[in-house]
């Protein structure tokens, strides 16, 4: 039997993505095990979630911290404690210093709720509709130094219907992340994806 990746988990919020790969870990036959979730925000409700699943959390206030990189020293103790061998961030709202995310390249990835590299940063499904775009997705892509453009792992489309509003978008879009992610982790930890940047 192969060894399971140990994977940690980075939230800001309600944290859906980070509960799917949850709920897909479970299988016996997942190649990864979650081992623990970070928050910078201490009252993010995915955290309830990962603690009534009994997986360790962390979650620290970047708003504690002068700098960036200060910050970041807290979550690689997190990572160092759980002894991660990936990071998927999951709704994670906050820029890394660019030390912290050369140290993690190849080891870290992200979903972001468009069809990257279109629509980088805050609001993508509203940017997409400003667009007049008929359809949108989710992108898995790994994580480098520049926002919202490592080299894409899986994307997953969606129509976009008339009568759209960003938040009817988000939802339909949603459904598809909750696909994606496992799918995604799973392909890298049986090493049938790796970075190449
Ligand atoms: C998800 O749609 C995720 O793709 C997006 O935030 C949402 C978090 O929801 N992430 C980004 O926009 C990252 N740039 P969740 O907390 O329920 O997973």
């Amino acid at each position: 039997m192969t060894t399971k990746k140990r994977v940690a988990i980075l939230i800001s919020g309600r944290g859906s993505n980070m509960a799917a790969l949850i709920e897909a870990a479970k299988a016996p036959d997942y190649p990864a095990q979650i081992v623990g979730v970070f928050s910078n925000k201490p009252d993010a409700p995915g955290l309830d979630f990962a603690r009534k699943n009994n997986i360790p959390t962390a979650s620290v206030s970047h708003r504690d911290y002068a700098s960036r990189e200060a910050f970041d020293a807290e979550i690689e103790k997190a990572l160092t404690n759980w002894a991660a061998d990936f990071v998927c961030l999951a709704g994670f709202m906050r820029i890394f210093s660019t030390e912290f995310a050369q140290r993690w390249t190849g080891r870290i990835l992200n979903i972001h709720p468009s069809l990257l590299p279109k629509y980088k940063g805050l609001h993508p499904q509203q940017q997409a509709l400003n667009a007049h775009e008929s359809e949108s997705g989710c992108t898995v892509h790994w994580v480098t130094a520049e926002l919202d453009a490592g080299p894409t792992i899986l994307q997953r489309r969606v129509p976009i219907l008339s009568g759209d509003t960003a938040e009817t978008l988000a939802a339909r879009i949603l459904v598809e992340e909750h696909r994606a992610y496992p799918e995604a982790l799973a392909k890298l930890a049986r090493g049938e994806v790796a970075y190449a940047g």
